[in-house]
């Protein structure tokens, strides 16, 4: 873990919370970098023969007035402070809290532990080889798979979760489809929960548009509204 320190990858605080999860069990040892993304970095760990995904908020994020915005209005999230820290750590709570929420409904990586602005999850995928998403499959079917996605959302709905960042890249195929990413999810009183459903089915009519399948925005909405 130290070589990620000395190359900048993690700072002190970070390190000292990923310690503190190994020594917990949750994982025995960091491997390689799955993803560099914006706010987060994800890492491959092990427990024993077991593949774990650590994702690893960064606290020098530049998102961070977005992440008040959102956290602000989520009547789950009470008294941020202020500081940076405090911020991402309540951001990797209720990305922790959303996975809960949602694996009852639909296929999410399992979530194992959180601490700080560190997340452990099952990973998706075998061999420490992460599984593809939508974006990189091939199918014969793709309306088969839009109809599998347009449940997804339904059922997420249902349970109480506008899931806020949908798209190609956040479902990945491994047997079935599994739904990741939930940093963004809020429940349906979140203020932004009308525009982040709707942008979910822009980019879902959108992908499955540029497969060949003719979605209706309209009616993907209405038959998510009617879920509840
Ligand atoms: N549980 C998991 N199992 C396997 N791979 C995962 C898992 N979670 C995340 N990944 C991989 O890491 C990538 C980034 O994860 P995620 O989408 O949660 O973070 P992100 O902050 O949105 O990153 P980005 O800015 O790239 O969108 C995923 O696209 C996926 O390839
Ligand atoms: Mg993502």
């Amino acid at each position: 873990m130290e070589d990620y320190v000395d190359e900048g990858v993690l700072d002190e605080h970070t390190l000292k919370t990923l310690y503190r999860l190994s020594s917990r069990g949750v994982f025995t040892a960091l491997g390689g970098v799955l993803s560099t993304g914006k706010e987060a970095d994800v890492f491959l760990a092990e427990r024993g023969y077991e593949d774990v995904a650590i994702k690893i908020y960064r606290v020098a994020t530049t998102r961070f007035k977005e992440m008040r915005e959102h956290l602000t209005g989520d009547p789950r999230v009470r008294g941020i402070g202020g500081s940076r820290h405090s911020i991402v750590y309540r951001w990797t709570q209720r990305e922790y809290g959303n996975l809960r929420r949602a694996k009852e409904h639909v296929r999410v990586p399992e979530p194992l532990a959180m601490d700080k602005n560190v997340l452990a999850m099952e990973f998706i995928g075998e061999d420490e080889l992460r599984a593809p998403s939508l974006r990189r499959m091939e199918f014969d079917d793709w309306a088969e798979i839009a109809e599998m996605c347009v449940e997804m959302l339904i059922d997420l709905y249902e349970g109480g979760l506008v899931h806020g960042d949908f798209s190609e890249y956040n479902v990945l195929v491994f047997e079935e489809l599994v739904l990741i990413d939930f940093s963004q999810s809020v429940t349906p009183e979140h203020p932004l929960a009308t525009h982040l459903l709707r942008r979910d089915v822009e980019n879902l009519v959108s992908f499955f548009g540029s497969r060949g399948v003719e979605l209706d925005e309209c009616e993907v909405l209405e038959r998510i509204g009617e879920a509840l």
